[in-house]
């Protein structure tokens, strides 16, 4: 395939920049063209981020899966593999779905979803294992007009419940279990007891992934074979995608915000689509051919955008994966590489540093030649692992690009384009085009001076909309407002901190506000103590994050019991149960200090400075703690810190 749009200098980088700040319609204009739209749109773009409101492709209409399907078979790549499908077991054969199978088998489980009485706006929950029948189940959703919501296989029926009942889904799509490692782990059970914090939906097709033994309710629980199968009988095998309005919604994904429960992050059909696929070819210099393997799960917005959507738009071939980097051996990753002559490899610092972690022995003999670029993204990458990356998997002598975005900007906003525009270890670099970032200092003025080492820092805000900004949080716009439009007036705030240099380079220092950046899954501090103090003999706590060589972030719990603890392992072990139920396993506290108080303001507020600074081991200078209501506690906290 051919990218029109494709940037292929440096020179071209400047000049596409500036004509998406000096005339963004004209721009992204010339870029959505490049699509397939059943009717084109009658204006660019209609924004107002006070409200917020944002339109991209007014009365364009569309349906995601042609782009993604059709339009390649049309073009005679139908024989292209779309999805390369590695199993968690080596043993077991690998799949290929060539963009002629991905459409026959979206086309029989859209026509699944209908006879089972999805319609155009249902929103169904898919919660499976990474095997190809999750992205089946996920275009076949756009594919009739549902909006789809998938909930990462790490998460526990309490959260399963929560997002259930937020997005108002009747329909749900999961597997008996999932193979992860060596472990088999149940989800169809999860969901079943799901039904119990949550209202029953209408429908639970399971598909069978390990053949462990299910509970089906009858009326409300069906194979996805049978269905299947039933559909083939039938021949109904071609249905006809629903014509969506640009701005309709695709899906909702949830993620953690410093406040309350998971929002669900609303993104739309045309603008989603024409951002996820011009960021995934020019920030990855995709060439036809090319094998692109992402290993992110698709529970996570990068899977949605870099496995699925940006790939598939862009007629690429995408390598999903079903297991986990270090089974069978921590060379597995590069196993797969050798095995399917992977080209470009995006993946996480949280994985690097756990794939150093096993020294050099796992990548003796292995074989990297056919790799061209790397990629890294969901947290700051540390210097040292970058060149780890670098010099031991690049071999010294391939491009990494450093790709900072969120679940909110629906594909990458700062980041080196592969080959074009130089890496630099720690950095993000530049923005894409159609990004406008700006540093704010906390009054929400522009950070004009720079700080004594040369560089502007501040809190990262853009000032204008690009086409895979988020629209909406479902079913709460005013909290959407909230959270991102009203702290800096007139911007979207990222949440994150940043540095510029005077080039215009970016850096990403983390979040700025409650969040935490766990092995790069984004957890909030509220969410986190909530569940925390769901346990019985919890009467409050406070959580904050400090530098761990692997997860990046590690969790730091301080917790207040009724009772005198006196079995600390054991009510440790009971409060880190009790979040996994509330949250997923993900979200275990690494370290939980039991003490008698917080520090607190007169006012009530928990001075969170003061405790991270002794998680993160600083205990001699904590700063001021003159204005708390009792200095003394934070003497008792320091003493029995964990180490
Ligand atoms: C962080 C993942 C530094 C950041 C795509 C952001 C990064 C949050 C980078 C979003 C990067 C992501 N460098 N930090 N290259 N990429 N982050 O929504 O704090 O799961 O706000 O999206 O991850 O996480 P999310």
């Amino acid at each position: 395939m051919f990218y029109p749009y494709l940037i292929q200098s440096e020179d071209e980088y400047r000049r596409h920049y500036r004509q998406s700040v000096e005339d963004p319609e004209g721009f992204w204009s010339g870029v959505a063209s490049h699509f397939h739209w059943r009717k084109k749109w009658d204006q660019v773009l209609n924004w107002n981020f006070e409200e917020p409101r944002v339109e991209w492709f007014v009365n364009g209409k569309l349906n995601i899966t042609e782009n993604c399907l059709d339009r390649h078979i049309k073009e005679g790549n139908g024989d292209v593999p779309a999805l390369i499908w590695e199993p968690n077991d080596p043993k077991e054969p690998h799949r290929v779905l060539t963009y002629r199978d991905l459409l026959q088998q979206v086309n029989l489980f859209a026509e699944v979803l209908r006879i089972q009485g999805v319609r155009k706006g249902d929103r169904i929950c898919i919660y499976m294992g990474m095997i190809p029948e999750l992205a089946v189940a996920i275009l076949a959703a756009a594919r009739i007009g549902a909006v789809h919501s998938v909930i990462f296989g790490g998460f526990s029926a309490q959260s399963i419940a929560d997002r259930v009942d937020d997005a108002g889904a009747e329909y749900i799509v999961t597997c008996d279990g999932a193979h992860r490692g060596s472990k088999e782990i149940p989800l169809k059970p999860v969901i079943d007891e799901a039904f119990a914090h949550c209202r029953e939906v209408k429908k639970v097709i399971v598909f069978q992934r390990t053949g462990a033994e299910v509970f089906m309710k009858p009326g409300r629980d069906v194979w996805w074979h049978d269905e299947m199968r039933k559909v083939e009988y039938s021949g109904q095998m071609q249905v006809d995608a629903e014509e969506m309005d640009a701005e309709d919604m695709l899906f909702i994904l949830y993620t953690s915000g410093s406040t309350g429960k998971p929002k669900g992050v609303v993104h739309t059909c045309g603008g989603y689509m024409v951002w996820a696929a011009y960021t995934f070819v020019n920030v990855f210099q995709y060439q036809s051919g090319e094998i692109h393997f992402c290993t992110a799960d698709i529970g996570w917005i990068t899977g949605h955008s870099y496995i699925l959507y940006g790939p598939l738009c862009a007629g690429a071939s995408s390598l999903m994966y079903e297991g986990v980097p270090t089974w069978p051996d921590a060379g597995r990753l590069w196993d797969i590489v050798k095995k399917h002559k992977v080209n470009i490899l995006y993946t996480a610092p949280t994985a690097i540093r756990s794939l150093m972690s096993f020294g050099l022995e796992p990548i003796k003999d292995k074989d990297f030649s056919s790799l061209r670029m790397l990629g890294s993204v969901g947290e700051p990458i540390n210097e040292e692992a970058w060149r780890w990356f670098y010099e031991n998997i690049g071999q010294s002598n391939i491009p990494i690009v450093d790709t900072w975005w969120q679940t909110e900007t629906g594909g990458i906003m700062i980041s080196n384009l592969a080959g074009v525009t130089p890496h630099r270890p720690g950095w993000a670099t530049l923005p894409l085009p159609g990004v406008q970032p700006v540093l704010l200092d906390d009054h929400g003025r522009e950070v004009l001076s720079k700080d004594e080492d040369g560089l502007y820092k501040g809190n990262l805000c853009i000032k204008a909309p690009w086409p895979g900004i988020l629209r909406t949080t479902y079913g709460d716009h005013e909290r959407c407002r909230l959270n991102y439009f009203e702290r800096f007036a007139g911007m979207y705030f990222t949440g994150d901190g940043a540095m510029r240099d005077e080039h215009g380079n970016f850096r990403i220092t983390g979040r700025v506000d409650d969040v935490l950046n766990v092995s790069g899954h984004r957890i909030g501090t509220a969410e986190l103590e909530n569940a925390i103090n769901m346990h019985h003999a919890v009467v409050e706590s406070a959580v904050v994050g400090y530098p761990h060589d692997v997860k990046g972030q590690g969790i730091y719990a301080y917790v207040i019991c009724a009772d005198v603890v006196e079995d600390h392992h054991a009510r440790r072990q009971e409060i880190s149960v009790t979040v996994s139920k509330m949250i997923g396993s993900i979200a275990r506290p690494d370290k939980i200090q039991f003490v008698q108080g917080l520090p607190k303001t007169r006012s009530g507020k928990i001075m969170r400075r003061i405790l991270r600074k002794i998680a993160e081991g600083e205990t001699d200078n904590v700063g001021d703690t003159t204005t708390l209501l009792d200095p003394l506690i934070v003497e008792e906290i320091r003493l029995n810190r964990i180490f």
